[in-house]
């Protein structure tokens, strides 16, 4: 599995293409590792995806905000939804460490639902914002 950055995921909202980047560069790094190395990586991903990842929704919301976009509460939904992923994953890894399943399950998660949402519901967003900026 490669998650590699490609054109489909570009928003055209330079700052945060910018971070979008920087997310997934993180989380192909821990794909791409051999599972002795993602034992230790997982801990600093989680500490990544509750700090960058979530101050990265922040600054999106931010900018909906500022920009009245119609579909502010869908959006935050889908960034609540991750956040709630992420809690139940962080749990399980505070009690059970770095087992097989929840750093897998932890990989998916990010992976599959980062590229869903940055295809479909940041480049909706990004469009709306690029008309008003
Ligand atoms: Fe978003
Ligand atoms: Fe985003």
């Amino acid at each position: 599995m490669d998650i590699q950055w490609d054109s489909s995921l570009t928003t055209g909202v330079d700052e945060l293409d910018d971070q979008h980047k920087e997310i997934f560069s993180r989380i192909n790094r821990l794909v791409n590792m051999s599972h002795p190395e993602k034992e230790k990586e997982i801990e600093k991903i989680f500490r990544f995806l509750g700090g960058y990842v979530m101050d990265h929704f922040t600054r999106e919301e931010e900018y909906m905000i500022r920009y009245k976009y119609p579909d502010y509460d869908s959006h935050k939904g889908e960034h609540i939804q991750f956040l709630k992923n992420y809690s139940s994953l962080k749990k399980m890894f505070d009690q059970e460490g770095a087992t097989e399943l929840i750093i897998t399950a932890t990989q998916n998660q990010a992976v599959d639902w980062l590229i869903k949402h940055i295809r479909t519901t940041d480049k909706q967003m990004a469009a709306y914002l690029k008309s008003k900026m």
